[in-house]
This record gives structure tokens, sequence and C-alpha cells, in this order.
């Protein structure tokens, strides 16, 4: 039986009663097939796993889609019993920032986070560690599973824990598409069927990447001929994030909005040897 809770006290309670290796899985509710593999994967890795709910409104800035964010929290319960999970931290914000955002003490990112999700969105990543180093702190897991979906925001958390020494294993959980290929996210729920069938670009685009020799041109083609999608980028980047290499594997990392509803995805490449 799940157990859920709302207070940073009854959460260090029911910390201490979970045995053995604890995994966390932080989320923002809305939940779907791709957090299930997220929990899935947190229950082979660890003896008891932990989901946190919460629409953190550090990571968005006043023009995006705070208040329209899909809040499901029965169905989300719903799930995280159906799927094993032993204890839900759901708290308020007031919970979470009990002094408000003002003077708030942050964790700032590198300059990777200042590129691709960064750039777009100044500020996204420190909202992110902000509030995923308080995740932690306040579940001390042993282990932590972020989907490879947000690929940038993985590599980010990974270097926070090395950098920081925060001592915590983080799992990637390899993305979950949809039967037409589109990559699960909490935001497809707002495309309309046409801004759906423009966003399956993105698949494509990745497809055809990935059998070219040169994945960043074979996806640019496919993404610029789309008219319903308005690429924000399109970029192959090294796997740790630097600028990819001459030659041989490396990550291609998209954002595009369907209508007003910005899309990410990403996939493995191979430059100049397809793979
Ligand atoms: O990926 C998300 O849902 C969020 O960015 C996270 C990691 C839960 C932090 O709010």
């Amino acid at each position: 039986m799940t157990v859920v809770v709302h207070t940073k006290t009854e959460l260090a309670k029911a910390r201490a009663a979970l045995p053995g290796r604890v995994a966390v899985v932080p989320t923002m509710g809305a939940l779907h097939d791709g957090h299930r593999a997220n929990f899935k994967r947190a229950k082979e890795i660890a003896d008891s796993v932990i989901v946190t709910v919460f629409v953190n409104p550090l990571q968005f800035r006043p023009n995006e889609d705070l208040d329209k964010y899909p809040r499901t929290l029965d169905a989300d319960l719903a799930m995280c019993e159906a799927e094993g999970v032993d204890l839900v931290f759901a708290p308020s914000v007031n919970e979470m920032y009990p002094d408000g955002r003002e003077g708030l003490t942050t964790v700032h990112a590198g300059p990777d986070g200042e590129i691709l999700e960064g750039a777009s969105r100044p500020g996204f990543f420190t909202g992110v560690l902000t509030v995923v180093s308080k995740l932690f702190h306040l579940t001390r897991p042993d282990a932590a599973c972020f989907g490879e979906k947000d690929f940038q925001q993985l590599a980010m958390v990974r270097r926070m824990v090395r950098d920081l020494d925060l001592g915590i294993d983080v799992e990637a959980v390899p993305t979950d598409r949809e039967d037409d290929g589109l990559a699960r996210s909490s935001r497809n729920v707002f495309l309309s069927e046409a801004e759906r069938a423009a966003a399956l670009a993105i698949p494509r685009a990745i497809e055809a990447a990935q059998a070219s020799p040169d994945p960043l041109a074979a996806a640019g083609a496919i993404l610029e001929a789309e008219p319903g999608l308005d690429v924000d980028y399109v970029a192959v980047r090294a796997n740790d994030l630097g600028e990819a290499p001459d030659r041989g594997p490396a990550r291609l990392l998209i954002a595009a909005k369907a209508g007003t509803t910005r899309l990410i995805d990403n996939a493995p490449v191979s430059i100049g040897d397809p793979r």
C-alpha cells in the first residue's frame, strides 16, 4: 500500500520507516507510461521507491504553462499504487518554498545549463536543480531515476550529483514512445489532431538522422519541411553535451512547438557512419 504524505515532517517520518536501498523518482505529476517505466526501473534497482509529485514553479517562466500544466493527483496516486510505489511526497508550493521565491538560495548550473533548453528557457535549470537538490535532501535516496527524454536535464542532474558530492546513483531510463513514435510527455494531451500530425515530424526526423552519416542535416531537412512545427533548436552534441565529435556516437536533440505546445526529444546518432 502506497503511503501518501504532503509535508516535510510527515515525509521524514515515513522515509525513516523505509527498508533497504531507496530510489526516488522526481516527477511533476500528470503521470503516464513514461513515468511508469521509471517506477519499474526504480523497483529493480532498490528495495523501496519514493515518487515525488510537485509542479515546480521555479522552473517556469512567467509566459510559460505553469497554470495550465496538467494536475491529476488522484490518477497519479492510482498509478503509484498499481506500480507498488512505497511512498509518495506531494507537497504544496508553500511547503517547498515557505519563504517565497524572492531571495531564495538556488543551485546554479554550469555553462552546459546555458545551451539548448537553457538558452531557450533562461533560469530553467536553476529551477530544476534547486528543486531536485531539495527533493534529494528531503528523501535521502541511494539512487534516483530520470527519463532520457529530458536528456539535458539528466546530464545536468548527473553533473550536480558529481560536483556537489551528493553520492546518489543516477539511473537513466530510456524514452517511452506512443504507438506513432511520439515521445511520451505530459504535454501531449494539449495537442490537437493537426498539431499531433505535425509533431510526428520529430520522430521521423530522428529516424532519418539515425540512418544518415550527417544526422543534423537529415533531421533539419525533415523538421524545416513541416509547416505545422516551429523549430526552436535541432542540434547534435557529444553524449556529455560538449561539442559534437567529427565522427562517431553523438546525441541529436530537438525542441519544437506544435501550436502552443513545446515538445522536446532526443536520440543517439552516429556522425559519419550511420548506426
Ligand atoms: O522532469 C521533470 O518532471 C521535472 O523537471 C523534475 C525533475 C521533476 C523537477 O521538477
